[in-house]
């Protein structure tokens, strides 16, 4: 699998980060094959978030990435890339990312933590079928 799903989220959309985001994985020389700017609504986001049902911080989850617009983004490079755009973003906890990584650098909060990437080739398939079925055959 050399294509994973990205969503910058609401708080990247909107603290203006999308262009400083998107043009890290740029430079890392990763392609975009597809992206759209999108509110999700809930039954999007429970989809996409079906792993998490239950959890503590489910709610919250969903209602915080159906808050406002997202960057939807399919990003095409090496085989792994998921992995190689997980390494970009730093750890979930922005707390404990490490400089240099997109959380690590610009985030402090948990639930606010700018940026989704796709944790396996298997998600990346099954969550770019949610948000681009066209490109999964
Ligand atoms: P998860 O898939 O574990 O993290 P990642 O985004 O690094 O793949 O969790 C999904 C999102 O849920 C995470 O980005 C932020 C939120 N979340 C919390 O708010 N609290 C938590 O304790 C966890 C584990 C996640
Ligand atoms: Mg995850």
């Amino acid at each position: 699998m050399n294509q994973t799903l990205v969503i910058i989220k609401p708080d990247g959309v909107e603290r203006g980060l999308v262009g400083e985001i998107l043009g890290r994985l740029e430079r890392k020389g990763l392609r975009f094959v597809a992206a759209e700017l999108r509110t999700l609504d809930s039954d999007t986001a429970a989809q996409h978030y079906a792993e998490h049902v239950g959890r503590e911080y489910y709610e919250n989850l969903v209602r915080f990435i159906t808050s406002g617009p997202v960057m939807v983004v399919v990003v095409e490079g090496p085989p792994d890339t998921w992995q190689v755009v997980r390494t970009m973003m730093g750890t979930t906890n922005p707390l404990e990312s490490a400089p240099g990584t997109i959380r690590g650098d610009l985030a402090t909060v948990m639930a606010h933590n700018l940026i989704h990437g796709s944790d396996s080739a298997e998600s990346a398939r099954r969550e770019i079928g949610i948000f681009f079925p066209q490109l999964v055959s």
